[in-house]
């Protein structure tokens, strides 16, 4: 059977944005969240965007566009889904197809995808905020966790357990403000938690999406529907209302969350951006983002804190804590590269909604385990608040659908 298929394509984003198109169109429909990596997978979308003159075998009818964080799962974006097959398959059709994986073993994939982000997640801010605890060296930090998933990486290629990308000159001209937000994020993140609890860290980042919509409203001029706004009340109120009830607020803590949004609603536009035509995979593409941040934060890190404090902390920690202090701090930079390695890997399987869903899902997984591990004094009005704006993020999930 010979036909054309309707098949909106969609590039990946990360966190909370997405860019997709539909057939025949080169205009981005939707500006937040951009995914550094998919890459590859866009230009699979867009291979998908051309009338494919090869036999196909219709599978399924999902229908629906839209939504609000990130990209789409390839299956639900698919009015008339379809897959090439061979002619044996469209020949036998009216069976189901072998080669369709059941919709149990995807939730089951999904499912594994999900737990091993959040439990990566969960592991690595436990271990970041033990290490703070010991050693308030945020950008020091900082820079080791892009160090080390930056030698992982390197490894890798090297004994070809990945392979290593072909990138020009444009590339890392595109990548650099992609890289410097990712930087700002990161350290700004990372200096928030050396300052407060991490609980309320990512209470305050789960009002990313309010920052992502008047980004894109006041900067870049879009237009939401009113539900998308009326869903930034309870983000922002939650979130307002776990700040002035948080009982060890810290003004450069609130900041450092509320800068590390801002910056990575950029990165993620700026991602957009940059991965037109390119041809860099996920996990290279967050290789490289990783590699050339880290060049960019050591003499920001170096300029800052500096040799001679790090060297002292150095010495305090190790009398403090002993020997296991090292573990912590490499469980913290492995762990780091390891949850973002993993949540692009997740973005393959999964829409934009089901990954913001689960972003959203994970920042509980973080606040609830941290508030038990570092027995976080928590007042049942600053729980509110953090389920309000969490509550928030949800219905900002279901109106930008
Ligand atoms: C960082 O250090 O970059 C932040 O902890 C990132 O947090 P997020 O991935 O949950 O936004």
């Amino acid at each position: 059977m010979i036909c054309t298929v309707k098949q909106p394509g969609i590039t990946g984003i990360r966190g909370s944005g997405l860019v997709f198109r539909e057939k025949g169109s080169t205009r981005v429909q939707s500006r937040r969240l951009v995914l550094p990596s998919m890459i590859t997978r866009e230009k699979r979308s867009q291979r998908s965007l051309v009338s494919v003159q090869k036999p196909l075998h219709l599978s399924a009818v999902i229908g629906g566009v839209g939504n609000l964080s990130v990209r789409r799962e390839r299956s639900e974006f698919v009015t008339c889904g379809a897959y090439e097959a061979d002619r044996s398959e469209v020949e036998g059709a009216g069976a189901s197809s072998p080669k369709v994986p059941s919709e149990a073993a995807k939730k089951v994939k999904i499912g594994i995808y999900f737990a091993t982000w959040w439990a990566l997640n969960v592991v690595f801010n436990i271990y970041n905020k033990k290490v703070l605890n010991a050693y308030p060296y945020p950008w020091l930090t900082s820079t080791l966790s892009l160090a080390c998933g930056s030698l992982m990486m390197l490894i890798s290629w090297a004994t070809r357990i990945a392979e290593a990308p072909k990138t020009d000159l444009e590339f890392w001209k595109t990548l650099f403000p992609v890289a410097v937000a990712h930087t700002i994020g990161h350290v700004a993140a990372t200096v928030s938690m050396s300052k407060v609890a991490v609980s309320f860290t990512h209470i305050i980042k789960s009002g990313e999406p309010a920052f992502s919509v008047l980004v894109s409203r006041f900067i870049l001029g879009e237009t939401f529907p009113v539900p998308v706004y009326l869903s930034l009340i309870p983000i922002i109120g939650g979130c307002a209302l776990a700040a002035v009830t948080e009982l060890n607020f810290n003004m450069i803590g609130f900041m450092g969350a509320m800068i590390s949004n801002l910056a990575f609603v950029f990165r993620n536009i700026f991602s957009k951006k940059g991965m037109k035509g390119n041809s860099v995979s996920g996990m290279n593409y967050y290789a490289c983002l990783s590699m050339l941040s880290l060049v960019i934060l050591t003499p920001f890190a170096i300029a800052v804190e500096g040799p001679q404090m790090w060297a002292a902390g150095w010495q305090t920690a190790l009398s403090q804590i002993g020997p296991q202090f090292i573990w912590w701090l490499a469980a913290q930079s492995v762990f780091y590269h390891l949850y973002n390695q993993v949540s692009y890997m997740s973005l393959d399987e999964i829409s934009p909604l089901t990954f913001s869903i689960g972003n959203t899902m994970k920042r509980i997984s973080v606040i609830v385990s941290s508030i038990i591990i570092f027995h976080t004094p928590v007042q049942p009005v600053n729980a509110l608040g953090a389920a309000i704006a969490i509550l928030g993020t949800f219905l900002y999930s279901q109106a930008k659908q």
